[in-house]
């Protein structure tokens, strides 16, 4: 048996700049949903522990998303970062290859097969990854912003892990020469609509 249920109490968190971040600003990107299997026990509990512990798939509004914007939300114990990328953001993946350890995402199970190109996407702006760090599981901070930082004089904008200062672009590949050795996880996903993502569904007809 199977049921759907409405889970509006659980709003992920955005980042929307580095200073944000640093103040711990947060703000409400949407309502979530998701379907999840029946379980007896999980009738007493509240939708949103229900959710997390089945593993159910997690549906995302994103139509408030504003460009350079990270929602967060978790998804079997994982933190799921959702961005929607601006043109530039998106323009300057390709220049940031020479800089990275495995540009092309050669590396087997770091992403679903539709999601193995450039962007590491289904749609180029809409960014879904799993932002747990790579080398030891830390939850790394988004810089989306271009200049230096202590740990880049070039920083291009990225994801910065201050663990042991792992770095990854906004498409989640790993630089050389760092700890993690493999670009951050993109979890299967698929949309429903414009302004939906279903974290844990295979878009229709892909494995
Ligand atoms: S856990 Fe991120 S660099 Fe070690």
């Amino acid at each position: 048996m199977s049921e759907t249920e409405s889970l509006d109490s659980e709003q992920p968190s955005a980042d929307l700049s580095r200073r944000r971040l640093l103040l711990g600003t947060t703000s409400v990107v949407g309502a979530v949903g998701v379907a999840a299997a029946a379980w007896p026990f999980l009738a007493s509990l509240r939708p949103s522990a229900r959710a997390r512990i089945i593993g159910a798939p997690v549906e995302v509004f994103i139509g408030n998303l504003e460009p350079g914007q990270l929602a967060r939300v978790q998804w079997r114990g994982q933190t799921i970062g959702i961005m929607r990328r601006t043109e530039r953001m998106l323009q300057q993946l390709p220049e940031l290859n020479p800089r990275l350890r495995d540009p092309e995402s050669a590396v087997a199970d770091q992403q679903p097969d539709y999601a193995r190109n450039l962007h590491r996407s289904i749609r180029p702006e809409i960014l879904v990854l799993n932002v747990h760090c790579t080398h030891l599981g830390c939850v790394p901070q988004v810089i989306p912003e271009i200049g230096a930082q202590p740990f880049d004089s070039d920083w291009r904008g990225g994801f910065f892990c201050p663990c042991h200062r792992s770095t990854f672009d906004l498409a989640g590949r790993v630089y050389s020469g760092v700890p993690a050795v493999r670009n951050l996880l993109v979890p299967p996903h698929s949309f429903v609509g414009d302004d939906h993502v279903i974290i844990g569904v295979d878009p229709e007809g892909a494995s």
